[in-house]
């Protein structure tokens, strides 16, 4: 009997052990600006551009975070000419519905690209979407990338993206916000929050990109991309506003922090850190950020792994992000995995 209930003891001590790291990739294809939503069901959900054509969208499910291999995978979308270039895919759940949110560039030219949204039309987000719809502010239709869904203390919605100041600028490219009337409307006209000025953020280009809302405390964050995100530089960086105060107004956007706080590291081979997007552990007591990073310096756009760490908070509420991991570190697995 003694025996019996050593061994019962042994394999759960080693099963423990072995399920209680990872490494990085948490899946090994090009898997540029994951963003994953842990859904009430229990399940991680994972929509992503359908690589190397970027002509469609398949959605993961797993309720698994740091290893998404054997995951479900279901193609939802597809787009055909003139559409193509579908870039940065991000599914929200708002009311009850699925969104998935994407980039979309028109006749194979760059400057076309503009946001839209897809409704799922049932509780199952690997099952059917609705047609897509433009999503566009109504003072200006210009290039735009990367929105996200911020749901305010307010109760509002407003969408943030990363956009050019005019029709063909190409660079620099900025963060904008607008008022939301219903998850796949903008109902006013566009505002500047953010634009790249510091030498942190000039790396390749001007460039802020890839917004992320990540709310802790009652304080709302946004963390968002710098310079180019073909260059090993590329990293992320943080501004926030006070409890609602009105996000429209970009006095509102405070900077505490003028350097990268997430970035490269060279000793573990890991560069271009970037196009983040936060997360909770299965058992919901932990913050992950899910982010990609390239692993050779000069990897490039089709060379981008998504990986997962987990983070903590200052005595401000504040996010405070690790220094990355390389593959062969054993990270400490999601709490509840
Ligand atoms: C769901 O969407 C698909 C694809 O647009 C459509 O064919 C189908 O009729 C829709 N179903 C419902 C119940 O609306
Ligand atoms: C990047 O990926 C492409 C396509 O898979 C490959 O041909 C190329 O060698 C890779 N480059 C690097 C530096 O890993």
């Amino acid at each position: 009997m003694a025996a019996k209930i050593f061994i019962t003891l042994l394999i759960a001590v080693t099963s423990l052990s072995e399920a209680a790291t990872f490494k990085n990739p948490i899946l090994d294809v090009n898997a540029p600006d994951p963003y994953i939503y842990h859904h009430t069901d229990g399940y991680y959900y994972w929509a992503k551009t359908i690589q190397p054509t970027k002509d469609g969208i398949e959605v993961r499910r797993s309720r698994i975070l740091s290893n998404w291999r054997d995951a479900e995978v279901q193609p939802v979308f597809h787009v055909s000419a003139p559409y193509g270039a579908l870039w940065a895919p991000e599914i929200h759940y708002i009311d009850n519905s699925w969104y998935i949110y994407f980039a979309l560039e028109t006749n194979s030219d760059n400057a076309n690209h503009r946001m839209y949204v897809i409704k799922g039309n049932s509780s199952n987000a690997l099952g059917n979407y609705g047609p897509m719809v433009k999503l566009v502010p109504s003072d200006s239709d210009i290039w735009a990338i990367d929105g996200t869904v911020l749901r305010y203390g307010n109760g509002k919605l407003y969408f943030i993206w990363s956009g050019w100041p005019t029709l063909s600028a190409g660079f620099p490219q900025n963060l904008y916000i607008a008022p939301m009337s219903d998850p796949m409307t903008i109902s006013g006209p566009r505002v500047l929050i953010r634009e790249p000025l510091e030498g942190w953020e000039r790396n390749g280009a001007p460039l802020n990109e890839g917004p992320q809302v990540i709310q802790n405390n009652g304080k709302t964050f946004l963390i968002f991309s710098a310079s180019g995100s073909w260059t090993a530089d590329y990293c992320l960086g943080i501004i926030r506003i006070e409890r609602l105060l009105d996000p429209l107004v970009v006095d509102n956007w405070i900077q505490d922090t003028h350097e990268c706080i997430f970035s490269r590291n060279d000793a573990q081979s890991v560069y271009g850190t970037g196009h983040a997007s936060f997360t909770s552990s299965p058992d919901g007591t932990q913050t992950w950020i899910i982010y990609h990073a390239m692993e050779k310096i000069d990897g490039g756009w089709e060379n981008r792994t998504a990986r997962a760490e987990r983070i903590s908070w200052n005595a401000e509420g504040a996010p405070v992000l690790p220094k990355p991991s390389g593959f062969s570190i054993a990270l400490e697995a999601p709490s509840g995995e």
